[in-house]
């Protein structure tokens, strides 16, 4: 990720960041991770590369009866989006800082959750570095396995030859995801599809943008 993040500030994630290597292994079962938050029994949805954590604390404001996680690899932006969680005492928000892909299919339990989120994901344009990406035929099975009946993969990006990556892998699962309309969440600006920082920044360069929902199949 480029953007810069400011150092003025010492970052204070508190309890709103929970780090994947301090998990115990995924060998000794999995961890329902509804049970980090104050209120566990509430809607759960889960936003995969979260960056400075901009939609989550956005939608997290607007939707305070759902818990969100954030999951991010890259530590800074993780501490970041806790820290800005905490400040403005979203009790409702987490950090997973870690890969989540690797935290969804080793860790999650099946059927927990509402909405996976997956935002301007690092395209990883060279053809080698696809098995990089975060979308492939097996981290569709674990989503699939981790979503609620009914439960939504939604997908945004700016990225031509990632989106024909999505589109091919839709068409190939469709036993398991059907294609639905995207619907722009309630806290992107009227003109936004969801209203992340790389898309704020994208737009500025006047680049044109994809959106799909994948809405899971069976129970
Ligand atoms: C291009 S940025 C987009 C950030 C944000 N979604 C936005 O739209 O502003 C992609 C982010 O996903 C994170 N990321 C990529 N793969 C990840 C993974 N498997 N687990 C956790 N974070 C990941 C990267 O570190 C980066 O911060």
């Amino acid at each position: 990720m480029s953007a810069g993040l400011s150092r003025r500030r010492r970052l204070d994630p508190g309890d709103w960041e929970i780090v994947l290597d301090a998990l115990p292994l995924a060998e000794s079962g999995r961890i329902d991770p509804r049970t980090w938050f104050q209120n566990p029994d509430r809607p759960f949805e889960l936003e995969i590369g979260s960056g400075k954590g901009t939609f989550l604390v956005q939608q997290a404001r607007q939707q305070l009866e759902t818990n969100f996680l954030g999951a991010e690899w890259a530590a800074a932006y993780a501490h970041h989006s806790a820290d800005r969680a905490r400040r403005h005492g979203l009790e409702n928000v987490r950090m997973l800082l870690g890969n989540a892909v690797e935290f969804i299919t080793h860790w999650c339990p099946d059927g927990i959750v509402n909405v996976l989120h997956l935002y301007f994901s690092d395209p990883w344009p060279k053809k080698r570095h696809h098995k990089r990406r975060v979308v492939q035929d097996e981290s569709l099975a674990q989503f699939h396995r981790v979503l609620r009946s009914g439960g939504e993969l939604r997908i945004v990006t700016d990225h031509e030859d990632l989106w024909a990556w999505y589109e091919e892998h839709a068409d190939r699962n469709t036993a398991i995801f059907q294609q639905c309309q995207y619907v722009s969440p309630s806290s992107a600006d009227e003109e936004e599809f969801v209203g992340t920082n790389y898309e704020r920044k994208f737009r500025i360069e006047g680049r044109p943008f994809h959106a799909m929902t994948l809405k899971k199949v069976g129970g």
